[in-house]
């Protein structure tokens, strides 16, 4: 009933989209981002959809930027509200298993070295926004690729809240992709300045991030 398109299985090998892997490498490979329409399976899509609807509002925090002692909320930045997906619910398990092979593949192919994953919901009011940023940045990076992901079922081109992806520092036009429901954006974190433009309905989207290991010693760097 909702719009997602997902491709089809690689018949063997189940649950695991080989094709669409594959893709998501190659143009990782040749322009550090990909943009894959209704990528995300079906049935994926269909349960984060119904966890999301089903958050009550007390369970989004207001995002903000930094981690742990360095975390500030600045509605300059940002005014969306988050959620942080942990395995417990069945959704949020198929979705970071999904990941998990994503991860894998992504490590077998272009030696990432990608070594845990951390993702949220999101919710955008109408008129929220996610100024231009970086997921990460040179130097202190453990966070290697950015993922996200859309909820919004037969989203209007007109209603706004295109992420805004740009080449690098200079670019002033960037790319912008339109949140519909199940598209997949991949891209690398230190690499692409990007932002979320205002939309005229609430806007739902999954985020994550695949880092590298920081550890050192024993002190094993908080997932977050
Ligand atoms: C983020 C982000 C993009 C989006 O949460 O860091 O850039 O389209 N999200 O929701
Ligand atoms: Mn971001």
């Amino acid at each position: 009933m909702l719009a997602a398109k997902h491709f089809p299985s690689s018949g063997c090998n189940s649950g695991f989209d080989e094709t669409l892997f594959q893709q998501i490498a190659d143009d990782l490979r040749e322009k550090g981002f990909s943009v894959r329409p209704a990528a995300l399976p079906e049935h994926i899509a269909n349960a984060l959809y119904a966890q999301q609807q089903s958050l009550s509002d007390h369970k989004y925090a207001d995002a903000g930027i930094g981690r742990g002692t360095n975390f500030v909320k600045t509605e300059f930045v940002r005014t969306d509200e988050i959620c942080w997906i942990t395995g417990e619910s069945n959704a949020g398990a198929q979705w970071i298993d999904w990941m998990g092979q994503l991860q894998r593949f992504l490590n077998q192919q272009l030696f990432l070295g990608l070594f845990s994953f951390e993702s949220h919901f999101a919710h955008y009011e109408p008129g929220a926004y996610y100024k231009r940023h970086y997921d990460a940045f040179r130097g202190e990076a453990n966070r290697v690729l950015s993922v996200v992901t859309y909820l919004n079922p037969a989203w209007g081109h007109e209603e706004g809240g295109e992420l805004v992806l740009y080449r690098d520092d200079h670019d002033r036009t960037g790319l912008k992709v339109v949140p519909l429901f199940g598209s997949l954006v991949v891209f690398l974190s230190e690499e692409f300045p990007h932002e979320v433009l205002p939309a005229r309905r609430d806007r739902y989207s999954v985020a994550g991030w695949f880092r590298v290991n920081t550890s050192i010693g024993n002190n094993i760097d908080p997932p977050r």
